[in-house]
């Protein structure tokens, strides 16, 4: 009877937390305009709990002049500034879409997740997915890179079909927490929760572009006490890519 009842996350739950996924670093993509709010967004952050982030900067066709050595320049002067404004510890990866340019990225070198070099933040576009992006995917684990597709839930092109498939090829799962929350929708967040509840995530992310729908979406997400132990899972889950 317990598991019927959904409870909001305790206020603590993100004492320690490990983020793997979000666009605080200012000025390259659609998140964090300006270093000033992304300075300000790890305040609030840290005041949370939260004590390692990587950074993931898109690689796509919309931001054509994003490129390994312009995106780690523009990090390593960020992380000069985050240095003396919080404690949180800074890393760079990037969110890579597949699309025609990811074998150009590919070529110059993955900024990965992982220390080890070896996992891949990808995504497809929501709609309109490069019908190639399984031939990608296949290229780079001819070389024991392994995938990470980011939010799956978001998606529209993908059932559980596609979910499937996915977990048989072993990419691993990202969920973005606000999915949880409806912020994407409601078929995103039907997906999410079957998605968690069925045990398919690896990960978990903000996907933080900004602060605003995390104020406004966080205190929304209500969850089964064994959604919320999942949760807690992928978080532990994240803090392996930090070793
Ligand atoms: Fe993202």
């Amino acid at each position: 009877m317990l598991g019927i009842f959904k409870h909001y996350l305790p206020e603590d739950f993100f004492q320690g937390a490990h983020d793997i996924h979000c666009h605080l670093l200012p000025g390259v993509d659609d998140g964090f305009p300006s270093t000033e709010k992304s300075l300000y967004a790890l305040k609030k952050l840290e005041e949370h709990g939260v004590k390692k982030m990587i950074l993931t900067p898109h690689f796509m066709n919309d931001y054509p002049n994003n490129n390994r050595a312009s995106i780690t320049a523009e990090f390593e002067a960020f992380k000069k500034e985050a240095a003396n404004a919080c404690q949180i510890e800074l890393r760079l990866a990037g969110e890579y879409m597949l699309d025609r340019r990811f074998p150009e990225r590919h070529e110059e070198g993955f900024l990965t997740l992982d220390r080890a070099g070896t996992h891949v933040l990808c995504e497809t576009s929501y709609l309109m997915y490069e019908q190639n992006y399984t031939n990608l995917l296949y290229d780079i684990m001819c070389e024991e890179l392994q995938p990470v597709i980011a939010h799956p839930e978001r998606y529209e092109y993908a059932g559980r079909d596609v979910y499937y498939r996915w977990r048989d090829k072993s990419y691993k799962f990202q969920l973005n927490l606000l999915s949880l929350a409806g912020v994407y929708g409601g078929p995103a967040f039907e997906k999410s929760h079957f998605l968690l509840n069925e045990g398919f995530y690896d990960y978990i992310g903000s996907d933080m572009h900004g602060l605003d729908n995390f104020k406004r979406f966080f205190p929304e997400i209500k969850l089964k006490t064994k959604e919320i132990d999942a949760i807690a899972q992928l978080l532990e889950n994240n803090k392996t890519l930090f070793d």
